[in-house]
């Protein structure tokens, strides 16, 4: 399917945050670009600052004096609706309210022509229910893109029930003559990555609730050992509580009250108490003047065991085997069922399966059990989280091992499935669902959650790296532990694991 035409005229209501960097996307790829908005003078205004914008980029070299200046002129500030008779597309990014998208889009009917199609830049308004008022619901499809417009690369192309395929295609392909990165989606809550990305803010919430460590050492795990850019407690305070608590509620409602979406009663309390993150001074952490950014727990040095046992044959243990192994570092490898590991071991190390630490140990029955996190690449990782048996007596030896590989180690209390390891079963859950429900296929998930969330790396592409048993056996122990629908397996990674397949073969 071609993309429309440069000479197309793009219509963009709604001249807010959202509108005036789409209108400057599209501008830059050389359409005639119309803004309008209710307030009077604000697509004026968005103008001259998309224009200033690209003045801006002249001056950095990112594109050619001449370049911004044709790009400025082609944008055309509107003030009726009757003035976007000739687009080619109308895209949508007004007020977010089913019934105010429904009326526009109403109204345009009677002034566009019968080849216009329409896109909707909606969060979380069900496609379907937009076009469910239009004469012609066929020619509507979401087309979401991310904030900054202009420098998120994901854009998902979201189908309603009545969404003709070819203007998915043709929204998809212009997309990428836009130079953004399109994915197809289905419309159902959250569509990809606002739905797929729940898991992040929830089971880290779940894990502060319960005490397992403070904000500023979940965050610096995240970070540290899962590559993620932001860690959760830091990234809910830039986004806002009251708009990600928003978005949680939305799409937990959407689903039916579905448990794998249950909001946090520990965020309620911060849109309660109006501390709603960076923009009022104060969320998880503290923003005001003087305030002095807490740092992550680590524990002190200790010596290095002189035996000690590394246990297990996943992945993500030999990776972390390989990182002591390059450093120097002493240690035994065992096999998980190997009847060798024994008190005379010094301390029994595993990766996280997703029981507690307390459990494992009496299931093996060997006291002193010590559980590390999952890292997106031990090589590389800053910090490890570690959760330690009741019944262990002294974890120094495990504590030195992993400082002796260069590693800061951050004692949590014994959580089933650490920070890294259980968010990223979590998300790789979700994401396994989505694809199983036909919302999008695997790489469009991975490639949402990569583009549209900086995920070091698809939750997808991930669980294969992992391994897909181990995701399943991580979920089902959290599920015994929990006893809640939440942590329930995604048919599909069951499915995969029983046909000893990957999500990307
Ligand atoms: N802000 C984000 O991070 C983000 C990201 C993706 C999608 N969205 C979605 O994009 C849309 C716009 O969000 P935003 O953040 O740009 O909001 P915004 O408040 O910055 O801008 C909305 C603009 O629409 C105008 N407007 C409202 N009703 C109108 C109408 N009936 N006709 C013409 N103009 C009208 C307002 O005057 C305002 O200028 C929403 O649907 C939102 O859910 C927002």
């Amino acid at each position: 399917m071609a993309a429309l035409s440069q000479q197309t005229v793009i219509a963009v209501v709604g001249a807010g945050a959202m509108g005036a960097g789409i209108a400057q996307v599209a501008a830059a790829a050389g359409h005639p670009v119309k803004l309008l908005d209710n307030r009077p003078d604000a697509a004026a205004r968005a103008v001259a600052g998309i224009r200033a914008q690209f003045a801006r980029l002249a001056e950095k070299g990112r594109m050619s004096a001449e370049a911004a200046a044709a790009a400025g002129d082609r944008l055309i500030p509107v003030h009726e609706l009757a003035h976007l008779a000739d687009a080619g597309l109308v895209v949508e990014a007004i007020v977010e309210d089913l019934e105010a998208k429904q009326t526009l889009y109403r109204d345009l009917e009677h002034i566009v022509g019968p080849e216009c199609i329409f896109g909707t830049n909606t969060s979380s308004i069900s496609v379907t229910a937009i076009g469910a008022a239009l004469k012609r619901p066929e020619r509507l499809a979401g087309l979401h893109f991310f904030n900054p417009a202009p420098l998120m690369a994901l854009v998902e192309i979201v189908s309603g029930l009545a969404t003709d395929r070819t203007v998915a295609d043709t929204l998809f392909a212009t997309a990428s003559a836009w130079c953004k990165t399109p994915v197809h989606a289905k419309s159902t809550p959250g569509f990809i990555v606002n739905r797929v990305a729940r898991p992040y803010y929830g089971e880290a919430l779940r894990l502060l609730h319960e005490g397992a460590a403070d904000c500023a050492t979940i965050d610096a795990c995240c970070r540290e050992a899962g590559g993620f850019r932001m860690g959760p407690f830091e990234l809910m305070d830039m986004i806002g509580h009251d708009v990600n608590f928003a978005v949680t509620q939305s799409v937990w409602k959407a689903f039916f009250n579905d448990p794998r979406f249950l909001p946090s009663l520990l965020q309620q309390e911060l849109v309660a108490a109006g501390f709603l993150g960076k923009k009022s001074g104060r969320g998880f952490h503290d923003y005001r003047e003087g305030a002095v950014p807490p740092l992550p727990a680590s524990e002190s040095a200790r010596p290095a065991p002189a035996t000690i046992a590394l246990c297990g044959d996943s992945p993500a243990t030999a990776a972390l085997a390989a990182r002591l192994a390059e450093r120097g570092v002493s240690f035994s490898h065992r096999a998980a069922g190997d009847g060798r590991i024994a008190e005379a071991d010094g301390v029994a190390l595993y990766v996280t399966d997703g029981r507690s630490a307390t459990r494992r140990a009496f299931a093996s029955g060997v006291a002193a059990t010590v559980l590390v996190d999952l890292a997106l690449d031990y090589a590389k990782a800053g910090r490890l989280a570690i959760a330690v048996a009741d019944q262990c007596a002294d974890p120094a030896p495990a504590i030195g091992l992993l400082q002796a590989a260069g590693l800061a180690v951050s004692r949590f209390a014994d959580v089933p499935g650490l920070a890294v390891m259980r968010a990223v079963a979590m998300l790789a859950n979700e994401a396994a669902d989505a694809v199983n429900q036909g919302v999008c296929d695997a790489a469009g998930a991975d490639a949402a959650m990569r583009l549209g969330v900086n995920y070091p790396r698809g939750p997808l592409a991930w669980a294969d790296g992992i391994g897909l048993e181990n995701i399943r056996d991580v979920l089902a122990n959290l599920g015994q532990t929990y006893g809640e629908d939440r942590y329930r397996i995604s048919p599909l990674i069951q499915q995969k694991v029983f046909a000893g397949k990957k999500f990307h073969d």
